[in-house]
């Protein structure tokens, strides 16, 4: 099963990168190709009557495996970034997560209005990060179609603040 290999190989660091918080790391996983592999397979079976134009990934852990799943099922990858990074012309969202405060920002061309956008993230905590996504797609016309993560944190009820958005969730692990 997915989820047994996905929690044996991450880890918890605790005290990272505050006093009591307990960071969930991913970088094993990428150690493993053939568990990479596996992932991006249990998407694309997850998503197979999912209608979407493209994915968002968001900087830096969601671009991992968003690239690889949106070159996998030959779609467009929208790269989300802190604020800063995009050279073109951006359109902002500021939101909290379980250790601060940032600015996410996309392209303001980045996509079409009406496109139904695919939201990909490593790990679900609160869900601040992919609420602000969310409010950007939406800033833009886009429509969100669904989310996927590697690690959905459940004790953070992140969830509940994406179901208005999409009650189209997927999550690998919990
Ligand atoms: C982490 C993670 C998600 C977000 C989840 O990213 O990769 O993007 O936090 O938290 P939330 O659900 O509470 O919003 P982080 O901001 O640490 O950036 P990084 O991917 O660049 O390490
Ligand atoms: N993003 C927000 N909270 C996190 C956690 N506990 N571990 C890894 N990434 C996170």
């Amino acid at each position: 099963m997915i989820e047994e290999s996905i929690k044996k190989s991450i880890r918890d660091i605790v005290d990272f990168p505050k006093p009591g918080i307990v960071f969930i790391d991913i970088t094993p996983i990428l150690k493993d190709q053939n568990l990479c592999s596996n992932i991006v397979d249990a998407f694309v079976e997850e998503l197979k009557d999912l209608d979407f134009d493209a994915i968002a990934g968001i900087e830096s852990r969601g671009f991992l495996f968003g690239l690889m799943l949106a070159n996998k099922l030959n779609k467009p990858f929208i790269p989300i970034r802190k604020a800063g990074k995009l050279p073109y012309t951006t359109i902002q969202q500021s939101y909290d997560l379980e250790y601060g405060s940032a600015v996410i920002e996309v392209h303001a061309d980045a996509f079409k209005p009406g496109a139904k956008i695919l939201i990909h993230d490593d790990l679900l905590a609160t869900g601040g990060t992919v609420e602000a996504t969310s409010l950007l797609i939406q800033k833009m016309e886009g429509i969100v179609a669904g989310f996927t993560f590697i690690v959905g944190l459940e004790f953070l009820n992140g969830k509940n603040k994406l179901a208005h958005f999409s009650k189209n969730i997927y999550t690998l692990a919990k």
